[in-house]
């Protein structure tokens, strides 16, 4: 059910259950991290793996003790910067914290919303809520609570806080002493996060990491319905595609608008009767918030 209820999404989760919320990202699927029955709903009925964890948001940094044990300087540099927004920053996780967050492992993601809505719930409620994208395990993440009532059905609670201003999944990193790793690009992206530390005179290296630094960061993830090709500015087309009845998924010149429509065109393109979607990348699309879709629309591409 699609509501703008936000006592009943409050009730809700303070009784063990799961409620779907906006947030500036893509909306995600929330329990109360102090609810084992709420935390086991999200893995079922995302149909996720156990050893993928997930992220805890809250709405204030006074509520990040309950999650982690550490708070570096790096961090506290970050969240003064970019929170709260589409950041997720991995630290240390605090002893009590429930094991079926962070998948077994020793650390734990960390976000502040910004989304107004997201904000006002946390605060009610006034216990951090882990979510995950409100999506089945490896599809295309949802940007309008519409997204997420055709995925889950009308029996999930979708508050709905009108279309997700990003469109993308937060940036991830992760503080390893003085080095920064991006374990998922977004829309806080690697300049933006080097600008600070410049600003700041902190020497702090940045890099990439490895896609295996994430448990769900998978080769395969954010697929729509129907296959997705990515071609270069210069493949002939006629000969790659023949035969096929294709659409075509023209990206705005603008990433950021690119980024913000970007799952709800590969969901509705995947319904416009074609039997295959192609992309073209061009040579000026790097960099920047670039990154960040490329990286999406690369594990979204079933043909390469
Ligand atoms: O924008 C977002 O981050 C959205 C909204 C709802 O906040 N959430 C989201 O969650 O994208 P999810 O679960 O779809 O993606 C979280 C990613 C996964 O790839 C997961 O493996 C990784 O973060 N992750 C979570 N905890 C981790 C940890 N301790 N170490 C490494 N990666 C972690
Ligand atoms: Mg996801």
């Amino acid at each position: 059910m699609i509501s703008q209820d936000l006592d009943e999404a409050k009730r809700i989760l303070l009784s063990e259950g799961v409620v779907a919320i906006p947030t500036e990202t893509v909306y995600g699927l929330a329990a109360s991290i102090r609810s084992s029955q709420g935390l086991e709903k999200i893995f079922k009925l995302k149909e996720r793996p156990l050893f993928d964890p997930l992220i805890v948001h809250i709405h204030d940094l006074s509520q990040k003790d309950e999650v982690v044990s550490e708070w570096p300087v790096i961090a506290e540099i970050l969240a003064t910067e970019f929170w709260p927004g589409p950041l997720t920053i991995i630290l240390s996780k605090s002893t009590n914290l429930n094991p079926l967050i962070t998948a077994g492992l020793s650390t734990v993601a960390l976000r502040m919303p910004l989304h107004p809505v997201a904000q006002k719930l946390l605060r009610e409620v006034n216990v951090p809520l882990a979510a995950p994208s409100a999506n089945k395990f490896g599809k295309v993440s949802p940007t309008l609570a519409r997204h997420v009532e055709e995925e889950f059905g009308e029996e999930l609670f979708v508050l709905d806080g009108g279309p997700s201003e990003f469109g993308l999944e937060s940036t991830v990193v992760r503080i390893n002493h003085d080095q920064i790793e991006i374990l998922r690009p977004g829309m806080i992206t690697k300049e933006k996060i080097q600008d600070v530390f410049m600003k700041e005179k902190l020497k702090v290296n940045i890099v990439r990491a490895s896609s295996l630094a994430s448990p769900g960061n998978l080769e395969t993830h954010y697929q729509p319905k129907i296959p997705l090709a990515i071609l270069s500015e210069d493949t002939d087309l006629v000969t790659k595609l023949k035969g096929k009845k294709t659409v075509e998924f023209i990206l705005s010149p603008d990433p950021l608008i690119t980024a913000r429509t970007l799952y709800a065109s590969l969901r509705e393109l995947s319904e416009s009767g074609a039997e295959l979607i192609f992309v073209r990348r061009l040579a000026a699309q790097n960099g920047g918030a670039w990154e960040a879709i490329w990286d999406r629309l690369n594990r979204a591409a079933s043909l390469k």
